[in-house]
């Protein structure tokens, strides 16, 4: 069988395309901050390719960095400043945060109009009701990489295998929506027998977080793998060291699944893309 691969890049770049234009139209150019706190590589890596995605549109896009020891006080603070200050249309929290700072309070200060990240409480019962807010990137640009591709998930049985605030809950949620329709089983890590759920699955979604996990006589012959992981290995015929990997074992899948997203290229491209969307329509739509 041959397996179609579902790229993220031409998804992400007609999102891009379609935002770019109506970016060109705007008098005042939409504004995001993104805070990075520490010195995390992955995070950097993540903000700057960020950076890099608001550039091209025509986003203006500030980074402050801030050390580790920052205070949960001093960064509650600096948000609140660069409302009141700066009033960007964005303000991105980069996650994880260190140990000593509780997300939980640091989302809550950013007004929800401006959390473009989808994380705030208001924009998560946004999301869970199907009204109007910024819904979390990953799970949307999940979405819309399905919907790019024609991934038909009614009357499919689906296996989501996460269950986390910023992808696994909300997108449950978008794949139960009226009009998504999937039939969804939601595992987790205490899941007993996992293999009993995703063999009788048609498409599977897998947001663990562990390098090659998921093998293909884990699943039937056909199946569409949807793989969000993302997971550093070590590697040593790569100059930094390490290698990026999914949590589906890639090159065992060809062949045998009907459809996977490559990891990179696949969902992670598309994250960026939802984020850089979500910006503009903050700009659009929720300016006072
Ligand atoms: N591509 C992107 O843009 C993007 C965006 C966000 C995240 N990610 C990646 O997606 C992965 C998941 O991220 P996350 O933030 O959701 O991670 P997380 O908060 O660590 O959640 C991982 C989930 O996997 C479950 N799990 C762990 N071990 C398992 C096992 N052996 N069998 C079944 N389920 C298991 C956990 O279950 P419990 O709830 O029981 O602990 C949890 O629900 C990571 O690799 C992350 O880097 C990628």
């Amino acid at each position: 069988m041959e397996t179609r691969i579902l790229e993220g890049r031409p998804v992400a770049d007609k999102i891009y395309s379609e935002i770019a234009k109506t970016v060109a139209q705007m008098d005042k150019k939409p504004e995001l901050v993104v805070f990075l706190i520490g010195d995390d590589p992955a995070s950097r890596s993540y903000v700057k390719s960020k950076t890099r995605a608001a550039e091209k549109i025509g986003i203006k896009e500030k980074t402050v960095f801030l050390p580790e020891n920052t205070s949960e006080n001093d960064l509650e603070r600096a948000i609140r400043d660069c409302v009141e200050e700066e009033n960007p249309d964005g303000i991105l929290v980069q996650f994880p945060l260190p140990q000593h700072i509780n997300p939980e309070k640091i989302i809550s200060v950013i007004p929800p109009e401006k959390d473009v990240d989808g994380l705030h409480p208001q924009n998560l019962g946004a999301l869970m009701r199907g009204t109007t807010g910024h819904y979390c990137c990953t799970p949307s640009g999940i979405m819309a990489l399905a919907d790019y591709y024609g991934i038909d998930f009614r009357g499919k049985n689906t296996v989501l295998i996460g269950r986390s605030l910023i992808v696994g809950k909300p997108l449950a949620n978008l794949l139960l929506a009226k009009g998504t329709d999937a039939t969804l089983t939601v595992c987790h890590s205490l899941t007993k027998g996992l293999e009993q759920y995703t063999k009788k699955a048609d498409i599977v979604i897998s947001a663990v977080g562990k390098a090659n996990y998921l093998k293909k006589d884990m699943v039937k012959e056909g199946c569409v793998i949807i793989d969000v992981g993302v997971n550093r290995i070590e590697s040593s015929s790569s100059k930094s060291g390490y290698q990026i990997c999914g949590d589906a074992d890639y090159k065992d899948f060809l062949g045998h699944a009907g459809s996977i997203t490559p990891v990179p290229g696949g969902v992670g491209l598309l994250t960026v893309a939802m984020l850089m969307k979500n910006t503009v329509n903050s700009a659009l739509y929720f300016r006072e």
